[in-house]
């Protein structure tokens, strides 16, 4: 496990979208799983940076992003898959039919659910999956009691995270309770994973998550299984680890 504490936002970016960087350059047709919310928002910019310098080339990546709200159109501007055109598709040199988001409209859940492992099993499993943190611990949608076993799956929403993310609606009760996400099982099987975090609201569970002990109330707790974590986190919300990490 490597935790890398960094100064601020914008080098958790240049942490963070160095690690990817190099792991992209290794493989063609390169599997990314994909994160929405604020923390990934300074990597996805130093990502499309290193794209418009040609550092980076993203025309055979495949990605595939964690989760989606039910009842959300693509269109919506809260949907995830909007999220993710305005924060990179729609600025590096990417295939969008090579980008997956869990589909939130989907008349049977289930069975889009299963496709939607098939699809990953299908170009051969995510080679590197960037993660969030919620303040609750949770990866993903993947809310606090979720087996560490879990696949795709539809979940609702805890009230901790419907007012985290309240912020982004008109109204309170605009914020869909429903949502599909990767399960921790399916994080898991991901060759790599780099979770970034940032702020002094996520100082509590960046903690619990590296130092606590493993446990489903902790759903990012479940990355000390994983041998190839990295963990890329600001001074800010590095305040309460205890252990002599790196610092960058
Ligand atoms: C988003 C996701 C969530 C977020 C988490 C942190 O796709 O999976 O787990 O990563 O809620 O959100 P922010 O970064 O907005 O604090």
């Amino acid at each position: 496990m490597r935790v890398i504490i960094v100064k601020d936002t914008k080098q958790l970016g240049k942490v963070s979208a160095g690690l990817i960087a190099a792991e992209m350059k290794k493989k063609p047709a390169f599997v990314l799983g994909l994160a929405t919310g604020t923390s990934p928002i300074p990597l996805y910019q130093e990502l499309i940076r290193l794209n418009k310098s040609k550092a980076l080339d993203f025309s055979t990546t495949i990605t595939f992003n964690l989760d989606e709200y039910v009842g959300l159109a693509p269109t919506h501007d809260q949907s995830y898959r909007y999220f993710m055109n305005q924060q990179l598709f729609d600025y590096v040199n990417i295939n969008k039919k090579n980008t997956h988001v869990p589909d939130g409209m989907a008349k049977d859940v289930e069975a889009s659910c299963e496709k939607y492992e098939d699809m990953m099993d299908d170009v051969g499993g995510v080679d590197c999956q960037v993660l969030g943190i919620g303040s609750n611990g949770h990866i993903g949608f993947n809310e606090p009691g979720t087996s560490l076993a879990s696949r795709t799956h539809m979940t609702g929403l805890t009230e901790s995270t419907i007012n985290d993310n309240a912020r982004f609606f008109n109204r309170r009760q605009d914020v869909p309770t429903k949502a599909i996400t990767m399960g921790i099982g399916t994080i898991l099987d991901a060759d790599r994973v780099v979770l970034v975090a940032n702020g002094p609201r996520k100082a509590d569970c960046v903690a619990r998550a590296i130092e606590g002990p493993i446990t489903a109330t902790v759903p990012a707790s479940a990355l000390q299984l994983h041998p190839r974590v990295t963990f890329v986190v600001t001074a800010d919300a590095a305040t309460k680890l205890t252990l002599n990490w790196e610092r960058a």
